[in-house]
C-alpha cells in the first residue's frame, strides 16, 4: 500500500490540465454494451475505477483498450450477463451494467453493491425503475437477478434525485418498446452527456439537463465515437487546494459552466477568479472567509466537494456550517482533519467548523476517495510533515494527483507503505 508524504506551507503556482470525468466515463463505458461493435471514447482518465469497469466489461465479453486517454471498446461479443460480487464490492458503479444487459440480452445477474466507508448505498430506485419497465427482479444470495422478455415504456417518478438510478434506467429505456418518461431525473452533467452519447448512438432522448426526460424506444443502436467531459470534481478539488495553500494557478481543459456552485462559494470565500469557458484562474493568499453551505443535487453544491470544502473552512477566518443533504453521514474525514488541528463539531449531518490560524502536519489515514482529497488539501496547507496512508483511495478518482500538484510546486511524494493489518477497509 502506498502513502503520500507531504511537507506543507508552500504556495502553488502554474497551470494544470483537468482530466476526463470519472463519473461520466463509467456510465459511458457501460452504455457501450447497448450497441454491439467498436466504440471510441476520448478523454478517458487512467483511474482505478475506470480499470475496474474495464475489467467488468471484459468479464461480460467486451474487448477494452485504453491507450493514452483514448478508450476503444468492442462490445460485439458480449454474452456473459453477470457482475460478480468480488468486483462490485470494490466499485458501486458496476451496477451501471444492469440496465444495458437487461436492454440487450433480457437478463442480468448483478451483485448488490453493499455499503461503503460512510454507510449503506441502496440501489432500490434502480430496481424499482427496472420493474416499471417490465423487468422481473429477484434478490438471490446477495445478487440482483433480473429478467425481461421485453422492456416496455413507462412513467417513472423518482422520489429523490439519483444520478445512478437515472443513468441506469435511461440506458434500459432507450431500447424499450414505447415511450418512457422519467420525472425528478438527475440533471448532473455526467447524466446529460450519457444521454448525448446514447442519442449519438441513435437513441431518442429529450429533456437532457432538465428533471424530466422523455425517451422514445428504438429497435437498435449503433457504436459511435465520443468525447468524455472534463472532471468537475477534480477541477473543484484543485481550486480548493490553491485556495488553501495560496498561490496563483490556472486550470485548463475544464467546463466552467459545470462548476457554478463551487465557483460562487470560492468567490464568497474571498478568492479572485478569472473564469473562461474552458479554464479558471484562481489567485489566493491568506485565509478564506467562512462560508456556510448545504450540498444539493446539481446544479447545487456537489456532495463530492463537501470534504474538500470542510478542509478549506478549517483554516477560515471564522466559523462555518457545512451540511450534507445527500449523504448524511459522509464525514469520515472530520476525525482525520482534527488530527491536523482542525476544530470541527459534528451535529447530525452538519459539520460546524471553527477556522484555526494554522494546521499542523500529522500522520492521517484515507478512508474514501473524497476524504483522501480533503486530507491532501489540508496537508498542503499544514505546517510540517503529513503522512497520508491508503492512497489507493485517491487513485480511484484522481489521475496522477501527486504529479499535478508537484508541477505546481507542492512538496508531495508517493512512498511505499509496509503492509499494515488494520481496521475494516471501506
Ligand atoms: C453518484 O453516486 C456518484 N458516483 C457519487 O460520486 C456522488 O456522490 C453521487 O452520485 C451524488 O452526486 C458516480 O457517479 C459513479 P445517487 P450514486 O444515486 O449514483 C440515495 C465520488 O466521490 N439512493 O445520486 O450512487 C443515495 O443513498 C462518488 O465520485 C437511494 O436511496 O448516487 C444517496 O443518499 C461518491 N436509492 C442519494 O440517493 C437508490 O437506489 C443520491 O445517490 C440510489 C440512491
Amino acid at each position: 500500500m502506498d502513502k503520500f508524504v507531504i511537507h506543507g506551507g508552500k504556495p502553488l503556482y502554474g497551470k494544470i490540465k483537468v482530466s476526463g470525468a470519472k463519473n461520466a466515463s463509467l456510465p459511458l463505458m457501460a452504455a457501450a454494451i447497448l450497441a454491439p461493435g467498436i466504440h471510441r471514447i476520448r478523454n478517458v482518465p487512467h483511474l482505478r475505477d475506470v480499470h475496474t469497469m474495464a475489467h467488468l466489461l471484459r468479464i461480460i465479453g467486451a474487448r477494452v483498450d485504453l491507450a493514452g486517454n483514448l478508450m476503444t471498446l468492442d462490445t460485439s461479443d458480449c454474452s456473459f450477463c453477470e457482475a460478480p460480487y468480488e468486483l462490485v464490492k470494490t466499485m458501486r458503479a458496476s451496477v451501471y451494467v444492469l440496465g444495458p444487459l437487461l436492454a440487450r440480452f433480457g437478463r442480468a445477474r448483478v451483485s448488490l453493491p453493499g455499503g461503503c466507508a460512510w454507510g449503506p448505498r441502496p440501489v432500490d430506485l434502480h430496481l424499482k425503475g427496472m420493474e416499471r419497465l417490465g423487468a422481473k427482479i429477484e434478490l438471490q444470495g446477495g445478487y440482483i437477478v433480473a429478467e425481461a422478455r421485453e422492456l416496455h415504456g413507462a412513467r417513472i417518478v423518482f422520489p429523490i434525485s439519483s444520478v445512478g438510478a437515472t443513468g441506469n434506467v435511461l440506458m434500459a429505456a432507450v431500447l424499450a418498446r414505447g415511450t418512457t418518461v422519467i420525472e425528478n431525473a438527475a440533471r448532473e452533467p455526467e447524466i446529460v452527456y450519457l444521454g448525448e452519447y446514447l442519442n449519438a448512438m441513435g437513441a431518442r432522448i429529450q429533456g437532457l439537463g432538465t428533471d424530466v426526460l422523455q425517451i422514445e424506444g428504438v429497435d437498435y443502436l449503433h457504436p459511435v465515437e465520443f468525447v468524455n467531459i472534463p472532471d468537475r470534481i477534480e477541477a473543484g478539488t484543485f481550486l480548493c487546494a490553491v485556495a488553501l495553500a495560496g498561490g496563483d494557478v490556472t486550470l485548463e481543459n475544464l467546463r466552467s459552466d459545470h462548476l457554478g456552485a463551487v465557483l460562487d462559494a470560492l468567490e464568497l470565500a474571498g478568492f479572485t477568479l478569472e473564469v473562461q469557458p474552458e479554464s479558471v484562474r484562481i489567485q489566493a493568499e491568506g485565509r478564506a472567509r467562512p462560508v456556510d453551505l448545504r450540498t444539493a443535487p446539481y446544479p447545487g453544491f456537489p456532495t463530492d466537494m463537501q470534504a474538500q470544502w470542510i478542509a478549506l473552512m478549517a483554516r477560515a477566518n471564522g466559523s462555518s456550517a457545512i451540511t450534507d443533504t445527500i449523504y448524511t453521514d459522509r464525514f469520515t474525514h472530520v476525525a482525520e482533519l482534527m488530527r491536523l488541528g482542525a476544530d470541527i463539531r459534528l451535529e447530525g449531518n452538519t459539520a460546524v467548523v471553527r477556522g484555526v490560524k494554522e494546521l499542523k502536519g500529522a500522520p492521517v489515514m484515507s478512508t474514501d476517495l473524497r476524504a483522501s482529497a480533503s486530507l491532501i488539501l489540508a496537508g498542503l496547507a499544514a505546517e510540517g510533515r503529513t503522512d497520508l496512508t491508503r492512497v489507493y483511495h485517491i487513485d480511484r478518482g484522481y489521475e496522477r494527483v501527486e504529479e499535478k500538484l508537484r508541477s505546481l510546486g507542492a512538496d508531495i511524494v508517493r512512498e511505499d507503505e509496509p503492509m499494515q493489518f488494520d481496521a475494516k477497509d471501506e
